[in-house]
């Protein structure tokens, strides 16, 4: 069993059905009532999924911590603290036509802007979402790049209208490549291992720029990539073109990932490395974070059975990719010693990923009084009816996995202030500042968005928590990519 073989269907935008689930016919079996063996399970999962002030502290002090260590030396911490060369931010000054593929997750966008300059900024985007099928996540390299570079050559094609390419120019592009990648300038970078169920044959170890480069001479597309970014580098440089207080980003979808702007003389491992800015972005890679987490026995089963065990800790305990396991590895137990679907064990609920994110998210909503929605997803995903008390205990389960995720990604978010803080002594909390949020499951599970906005309040009391504004950037990361692509160009712009 394995994680990769069963990611979650969509990348970092899942749909919440809201509309009464029809059901087909089937064969009944009705749950009369709740069994209270259940009761007990639900209690210790609270308890030990517990988020108080005190931890949520911890958690944040050691991510700042941790921030030091991996900016101090490389490999000095579980973060990475990754140089993206992104030194200079887009201004809105930029113009002419920029391209950005966005390969993050099951699904990857190709996108093409034309921008304007101060006065006309975005004057036109376009852009396709294609799905890589699944065979492809877990291929070989040179099948998952030709995959991609002919989805962009496609794209291309369908260049006109308000889109112009000046003569003598050819296509830029940025390049949102959403794994952890050691840069090597604003145009280069290896992969360092495949994150969110990927596992595709030899790419760690290679440049990504170059894997994409050969992919294109093969479709005889004639385009260079001027800047390699992470997604939450390219959500930053997007939310920035409207705002200028912006200066964290922090992607919750399926995967999760913060980035920051950070001052070149607080990273001791900087080596030859100026920049003219003084400033540049770090990629923290966050979701390998694992200090002081409240992990219950469900989280270390999934971790043991997943393809990276021991790996991206925090990302498996507050992302999008993993909410809905969880939930679904407790609902098992319950099953199997509290009886909570009756006598038999659901087959269906033993298939891992059986419920997705999107599935616990869309439970949460459901405010019927006999809670019929929630009735409906059980049935697809168990095939047994379940009574109302039952109904209620799953989304009590539901809620304490988004409650630990949402309130252990606010503490994160607070330990990059705090360090941020620490260095320019009262230039972020005596300021407005913008954290830039995107992500499936931030913008979509509404609940886990309050836990997390809840526990950056409580941490910060009301006075500091009233300069930081969380903000969701939607869809930041291609059109910052594009921007980034116009900043790091070869052309005067
Ligand atoms: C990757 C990050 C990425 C994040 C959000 C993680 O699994 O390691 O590079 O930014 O997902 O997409």
């Amino acid at each position: 069993m394995s994680i990769a073989v069963n990611p979650p269907p969509s990348l970092r935008s899942f749909p919440i059905s809201r509309s009464p689930i029809t059901r087909s016919p089937r064969v009944t079996m009705v749950l009369r009532s709740s069994p209270p063996a259940a009761l007990p399970i639900l209690t210790k999962l609270q308890n030990d999924c517990a988020t108080p002030l005190p931890l949520l502290r911890n958690i944040a002090d050691a991510m700042a911590v941790e921030m030091r260590a991996g900016l101090a030396v490389d490999g000095g911490s579980d973060l990475k603290m990754i140089l993206s060369y992104v030194d200079f931010l887009p201004t809105g000054n930029e113009r002419g036509l920029f391209y950005a593929l966005d390969l993050g997750g099951t699904n990857f966008r190709v996108l093409r802007t034309q921008l304007g300059g101060r006065d006309e900024r975005v004057i036109a985007t376009e852009f396709e979402q294609v799905s890589i099928p699944q065979d492809l996540m877990c291929g070989t390299s040179e099948e998952l790049f030709d995959f991609i570079a002919s989805a962009l050559a496609k794209f291309v094609k369908k260049e006109g209208g308000k889109f112009i390419l000046p003569n003598g120019r050819s296509r830029e592009t940025g390049f949102t490549f959403s794994f952890p990648v050691k840069q090597t300038s604003i145009d280069s970078g290896i992969l360092i291992k495949w994150t969110k169920g990927f596992s595709v044959s030899g790419t760690p170890g290679k440049d990504i720029v170059v894997c994409l480069n050969e992919a294109m001479g093969r479709q005889g597309l004639d385009m260079r990539v001027s800047a390699l970014v992470n997604d939450t580098v390219a959500t930053l440089a997007g939310a920035r073109y409207w705002d200028n207080d912006v200066m964290v980003a922090v992607i919750l979808g399926t995967g999760t990932n913060a980035c920051y702007v950070e001052s070149v003389e607080a990273i001791p491992k900087l080596q030859g490395h100026k920049s003219s800015s003084g400033k540049t972005i770090i990629n923290t890679e966050w979701g390998a974070f694992s200090n002081g987490l409240p992990l219950t026995e469900y989280d270390r089963e999934m971790d043991a059975e997943s393809i990276n065990p021991g790996e991206q800790l925090f990302e498996k305990t507050i992302s999008g990719m993993y909410l809905g396991e969880i939930v679904r590895r407790v609902l098992v137990r319950m099953a199997e010693t509290g009886s909570l679907f009756g006598k038999h064990i659901p087959e269906k609920l033993q298939t891992p990923f059986a419920l997705g994110t999107p599935n616990i998210s869309s439970m949460q909503q459901d405010t019927s009084e006999d809670l019929e929605a929630v009735g409906s997803i059980l049935y697809e995903v168990t095939g047994v009816d379940s009574n109302l008390d039952v109904r209620k205990m799953v989304v009590e389960v539901c809620d304490t996995i988004a409650k630990r995720g949402g309130r252990l990604a606010g503490a994160g978010i607070v330990g990059i202030l705090q360090k941020m803080e620490q260095d320019s002594k009262g230039v972020v909390f005596g300021k407005r500042m913008v954290v830039a949020m995107d992500g499936g499951l931030y913008e979509h599970y509404p609940q886990y968005k309050r836990y997390l906005k809840e526990a950056v309040a409580e941490i910060l009391g009301p006075e500091l928590s009233s300069h930081v504004v969380i903000e969701h950037s939607k869809d930041g990361s291609g059109i910052g990519a594009a921007l980034l692509a116009a900043t790091n160009s070869i052309f005067e712009h």
